[in-house]
């Protein structure tokens, strides 16, 4: 069952007419199937940026079937992206760790130990690979969300409206050179994108990421080849978790 929506300009609330209309220019279309998530977005931040709870060494179930995203990512692109390049950076990170000081660690306390140590590099890219990609699956939902009041008014304030918001974040992950992310994320309060290369992850920069899209072609090529800027707009008109974001804004 759809979720209702209500036109912006008598009520405040976002409108997807309204963001589809100037996101199709920016390459975004029509929402996509729509489907009940099992269970609300759960929060990840806190105010250190950190996760809430930890994140172990395992890799976590998919939230949705892996052809729920579909047409936007096809079940092969999931099947590829989660079953080979997402399970090998937990693969990865058992072999490195096992038998040493890192052993039994979170994703997060591995983040955070092998920072800017460029003796344990490889540890550090496949924990934040890692949990990268645990919050890139959770900022996806093949339901359509909504941002709630106080979230809609950050973006407000920050970007004027959500299609301002939605193309900067577009703008910000394709012009990433290489592979990388875009990040909506939150500094005090603050709304910002930002975009992050390779591993890199904002739980390094002090900010609070609220939702992200990966721009590493393996996200994408199967599908939409080298037209990073298509695969931006297909997923950021269609398929952002708004409900995940405003968890995350909320603990703050
Ligand atoms: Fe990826």
């Amino acid at each position: 069952m759809q979720h209702s929506r209500t036109d912006s300009k008598s009520t405040g609330i976002y409108s997807r007419r309204r963001f589809l209309a100037s996101a199709a220019a920016a390459g975004c279309a029509a929402p996509a199937l729509l489907w009940q998530q099992s269970s609300p977005a759960d929060p990840v931040s806190t105010s250190t940026g950190l996760a809430a709870d930890a994140s172990p060494v395992a890799l976590p179930p998919l939230p949705y079937p892996p052809d729920a995203l579909e047409p936007v990512l096809s079940a092969e692109t999931i099947g590829f992206h989660y079953g080979k390049h997402h399970r090998a950076y937990f693969d990865n990170l058992l072999k490195l760790t096992a038998g040493t000081s890192f052993a039994d660690k979170s994703l997060e306390q591995l983040i955070v130990a092998t920072q800017a140590d460029a003796v344990h590099e490889t540890i550090f890219n496949n924990a934040a690979q890692a949990w990268n990609h645990n919050f890139y699956w959770r900022s996806l939902s093949p339901s359509t969300t909504t941002p709630n009041a106080p979230l809609r008014a950050a973006v407000a304030r920050d970007f004027g409206t959500m299609d301002g918001l939605c193309e900067k974040l577009a703008a910000a992950a394709a012009a990433r050179f290489g592979s990388g992310w875009g990040w909506l994320v939150a500094d005090r309060g603050k709304l910002s994108v930002i975009s992050t290369s390779n591993a890199d992850t904002p739980l390094t920069r002090g900010v609070t990421p609220l939702l992200t899209v990966d721009v590493w072609e393996h996200a994408y090529y199967l599908q939409y080849q080298n037209r990073r800027a298509e695969y931006l707009g297909q997923l950021i008109g269609k398929l952002l978790n708004w409900e995940f974001a405003a968890a995350n804004f909320s603990r703050l």
